[in-house]
């Protein structure tokens, strides 16, 4: 869920009627995952930094206004946390349910089929309808950026978690993403002249790639080819990514 915190000093609170004891600095959510239980998300991840953009992982915590992410609230002694109520279970389908509506409905024919975490966090919030519609939405006439030689950006895909743009700059140190415009019309931007990966400072590591929860980002291998049956991870002196074949 989030990154693991270095602390040596001890937190104790309860996180759905269970006492969990973690590092003092760890996230509600991270917590609330070391104590079996699992809260939806999709912009977090365990090697870089919360940023809170998704809404997904929304919790109840006593005492607390509103509904605070739990990837971005860090655990405290003595807090008494929820993280499934009728409430919160509402919210998180209208959040999804903003997302399938800007989301191409092909998921039988795509690359991320069955290995998808928008598909899974659908399914885990319990959506069954999009009450708004899927016309006039973002996602029906983006070009693909297929620039680069080893992957391809489908912006069509993107829910602009950001996941690619933070493991960029965080895992690799090369900052060759951004996010351009705001609101409903934010799309992640390689930058420079042409806008694509290619002319960007993209050193194709990959990071972005292993980061992204669709397929907006993904090998050209696997959308040409499918799947590889097993894969093996490396991780070498070059850089931190930690390659997968
Ligand atoms: Fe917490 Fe996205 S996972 S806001």
């Amino acid at each position: 869920g989030t990154p693991e915190s270095q602390s040596t000093e001890k937190v104790t609170l309860t996180i759905d009627g269970r006492a969990v004891t973690v590092p003092a600095g760890t996230s509600v959510m991270r917590a609330a995952s070391e104590s079996g239980g699992h809260i939806p998300k999709l912009c977090a991840t365990d090697n870089v930094k919360a940023f809170g953009s998704c809404r997904l992982c929304l919790v109840e915590i006593e005492g607390a206004r509103g509904t605070p992410a739990s990837c971005t609230t860090p655990v405290a002694d003595g807090m008494v946390v929820k993280t499934q109520t009728p409430r919160l279970e509402k919210l998180r389908r209208g959040v999804m349910e903003l997302y399938i509506s800007d989301h191409p409905l092909d998921c039988l024919t795509c690359s991320a089929n069955n290995d998808c975490e928008l598909q899974d966090e659908a399914a885990a919030v319990g959506l069954r309808d999009v009450r708004y519609g899927y016309e006039g939405a973002n996602h029906l006439d983006t070009v693909d950026d297929t620039s680069n030689p080893y992957f391809a950006f489908q912006p069509d895909k993107c829910i602009v978690c950001s996941r690619c743009v933070r493991a960029c700059g965080e895992v690799q140190g090369t900052f060759a993403l951004t996010v351009d415009g705001r609101g409903f019309a934010s799309v992640i931007s390689a930058g420079q002249d042409e806008d694509n990966f290619l002319s960007s400072e993209c050193v194709s590591c990959g990071a972005c790639v292993q980061a992204c929860p669709t397929s907006a980002l993904m090998e050209k291998s696997v959308t040409e080819i499918g799947k590889p049956e097993r894969s093996v991870v490396t991780t070498c002196a070059y850089c931190g990514v930690g390659c997968t074949f």
